[in-house]
């Protein structure tokens, strides 16, 4: 299995600088997913691995060895694309074995191999059809096999799954967990979509801006986000935001903001220590937020309630708070009046505290 470096990597478009220095270890046989938003720059970074965009500035090396003068054959990969750029005069069996075809590789050596992906992706009934008589997610089956079929170390997704309609989207995420378990190859797979990053990354990058914003692991980056960025990107519903200021009362340390002053405590409360009348935000997911009419005052946000989602057994309520606006969660068979005051009490491990000014977190 290779093992993937990106070294300072910059990208510059003319006068224009995309990519300020992309720093990335990736280890064997890892899946590794960079993800931001829309012009962030996760597909010029990954279209520089191909070998498909030249390198501005830095390295690009596999297994300790430079590879970015390589053309995209001379490396050792296989790639997915979001409109699957499948031959549309070939059938699926001559799609998916065009590379081995074009290599030479002996007939009865093909046949194995068609027949082997084909089974591994659900389009065995299929060989024989032309893409146009396939549905979008057979399509993307098709793509997945022809570059499973490659045998490459490394295998390169850019949004494959964005095509499809959102059911069949899930329905795809969980068949490519799957997959990627029992192929032992490096995957590196670009995605805006914060839910496929969670479920199918060993290890997500977060990019924002030409930059890398932080990675970890998915519970890593969602338990201890390093800035307000990531905080905010990951999770559904996002992470709320309020304006605070830190207050050390003889020891005790408290968020004040605009209709609340909550105490906190722990690790937290000793980053804050540092930092008496600092300037913060306070974030809080939806779901460290639990309804508690008894909470103390100290321990909870009381929250006017503007608007009640039903989706389901939850209910998502878009409340406000001083002037500020809140989202949470609640079980939907609990009565709600819309305009009245509700106390939701705040997991002491859930709060989240950012520099106001630098964004980052404390
Ligand atoms: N061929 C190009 N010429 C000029 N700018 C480009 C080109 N390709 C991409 N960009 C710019 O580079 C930035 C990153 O693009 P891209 O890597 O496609 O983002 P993402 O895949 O994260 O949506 C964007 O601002 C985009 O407009
Ligand atoms: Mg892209």
């Amino acid at each position: 299995m290779p093992t993937i470096h990106l070294d300072s990597l910059v990208k510059r478009y003319g006068e224009v600088e995309v990519l300020h220095g992309i720093d990335l270890e990736m280890a064997d046989n890892e899946f590794t997913v960079l993800v931001g938003p829309s012009g962030c720059g996760k597909s010029t970074t990954l279209r520089m691995v191909a070998g498909l965009e030249d390198v501005s500035d830095g390295e690009i090396y596999v297994d300790g060895n430079p590879v970015s003068h390589l053309e995209p054959k001379e490396r050792d990969l296989a790639m997915v694309f979001q409109d699957y750029a499948l031959y549309p005069h070939m059938n699926v069996a001559q799609n998916i074995s065009f590379a081995l075809r074009l290599a030479r590789r002996p007939k009865a050596e093909i046949d194995a191999k068609v027949k082997e992906v084909a089974a591994m992706v659900g389009l065995t009934e299929f060989l024989h059809r032309k893409p146009g008589a396939l549905s979008g997610g057979q399509r993307q089956r098709v793509a997945m096999a022809r570059a499973l079929a490659k045998d490459s170390g490394i295998f390169l997704f850019d949004e494959p799954l964005s095509n499809l309609d959102a059911k069949l989207r899930g329905q795809m995420r969980a068949e490519l967990a799957l997959m990627s378990q029992q192929v032992e190859k490096n995957m590196i797979y670009v995605t805006h979509d914060q839910i496929e990053a969670m479920t199918l990354a060993d290890r997500i990058v977060v990019m924002h801006g030409g930059y890398i914003q932080q990675q970890g692991t998915p519970e890593e980056l969602f338990k201890r986000p390093a800035n307000k960025f990531v905080a905010g990107f990951l999770g559904m519903p996002p992470m709320n935001f309020l304006n605070g200021e830190i207050e050390d009362r003889d020891g005790r340390i408290f968020i004040l903001g605009e209709g609340f002053a909550i105490e906190i405590e722990g690790e937290k409360a000793e980053a804050a220590r540092k930092h008496n009348h600092k300037l913060i935000t306070l974030g809080i997911r939806p779901s460290d937020l639990r309804f508690d009419p008894e909470a103390p005052a100290d321990r909870s946000l009381s929250l006017d309630v503007m608007v009640s989602e039903y989706i389901g057994a939850q209910s998502v309520l878009i409340c406000q708070c001083g002037s500020e606006k809140v989202t949470v969660e609640l079980n939907s068979e609990t009565p709600v009046a819309l305009g009245t005051a509700l106390k939701f009490a705040v997991n002491p491990n859930g709060v989240h505290l950012f520099d106001r000014k630098s964004e980052s977190a404390l």
